[in-house]
């Protein structure tokens, strides 16, 4: 059963020093390999800054050497395109520390076919998670945004990957967008040990109370709900002013019914 946690931070900066800190405190307790899908957008660019900052104590505290980097998401463009989720946390924070590059695991978005690009991901997901069957890779974390949609990774309202059992990756078109877009499944969401939900600014208040409080199994951020893993909400005061009321545990158990 998923636990869950909200936590309401004043600001985009003190929203960060909190991931870093839920973050690095989780890397640092893991033992062997920890595995996270890092959020593209740009809410998490200032986490992605301040853990790769050589004046904070978080670039000092990670096991970059063992800690392997996964996309929750990406869009159909190069890694040095300027939409490239890869591109803005290789910039951001992999370029900046020592990882190694065998631990970066982009999807490769220039494929000309997105579905391509998804089959190849799901394949290096199987590979390294040494997956043989149809039990979805666990992360030690996944790091989430959502849209004003409600759309979260690049599951997008009435998409049809809300409904993908099998599939670890997936390349649905997104009509708003007029576009493809490459993405976790919910079976893989749902599997991780951590998601943490990053959700800054006004224009975000009126979806977190409709998520929260609104009818439920329609914005695909209520469908995450990890089966056995901590499910984290981080909200700056901005995005979660409009928030009503949050009853988690039965928010939870309604969403089910
Ligand atoms: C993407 C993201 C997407 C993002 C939300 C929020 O590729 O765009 O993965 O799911 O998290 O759109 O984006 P912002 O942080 O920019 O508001």
């Amino acid at each position: 059963m998923a636990s869950n946690l909200l936590e309401i931070v004043p600001d985009p900066s003190a929203l960060a020093n909190r991931a870093a800190q839920m973050i690095s405190a989780q890397a640092v307790s893991a033992e062997g390999p920890f595995t996270i899908a890092l959020s593209g957008g740009s809410t998490p660019k200032r986490l992605y800054e301040l853990l790769a900052d050589p004046r904070a104590d978080y670039r000092k505290q990670l096991p970059w050497e063992r800690m392997h980097f996964f996309w929750s998401d990406e869009r159909p463009v190069g890694p040095d395109h300027p939409d490239s989720n890869y591109r803005m946390a290789w910039e951001a924070m992999l370029s900046r520390v020592a990882v190694p590059e065998e631990n970066v695991h982009r999807i490769a978005g220039e494929m000309l076919i997105a579905e391509d690009a998804a089959v190849a991901y799901e394949s290096g997901l199987r590979t390294f998670f040494r997956i043989a069957n149809d039990e979805p890779p666990r992360f030690d974390l996944v790091l989430l945004g959502m849209g004003d949609d409600g759309h979260t990774a690049s599951i997008f309202p009435g998409s049809e990957v809300l409904h993908e059992k099998r599939k670890l990756v997936a390349a649905p078109w997104v009509e708003k967008l007029r576009t493809y877009r490459i993405t976790l499944t919910l079976p893989v969401l749902n599997n991780a040990a951590t998601v943490l939900f990053l959700v800054s600014g006004e224009d975000k208040a009126s979806m977190v109370n409709q998520v929260f409080n609104g009818e439920p199994n329609t914005f695909p951020a209520q469908f995450i709900d990890p089966a056995n893993g901590l499910l984290t909400w981080l909200f700056d005061e901005a995005a979660a002013n409009k928030l009503r009321k949050v009853n988690l545990r039965s928010q939870i158990s309604d969403l089910k019914s």
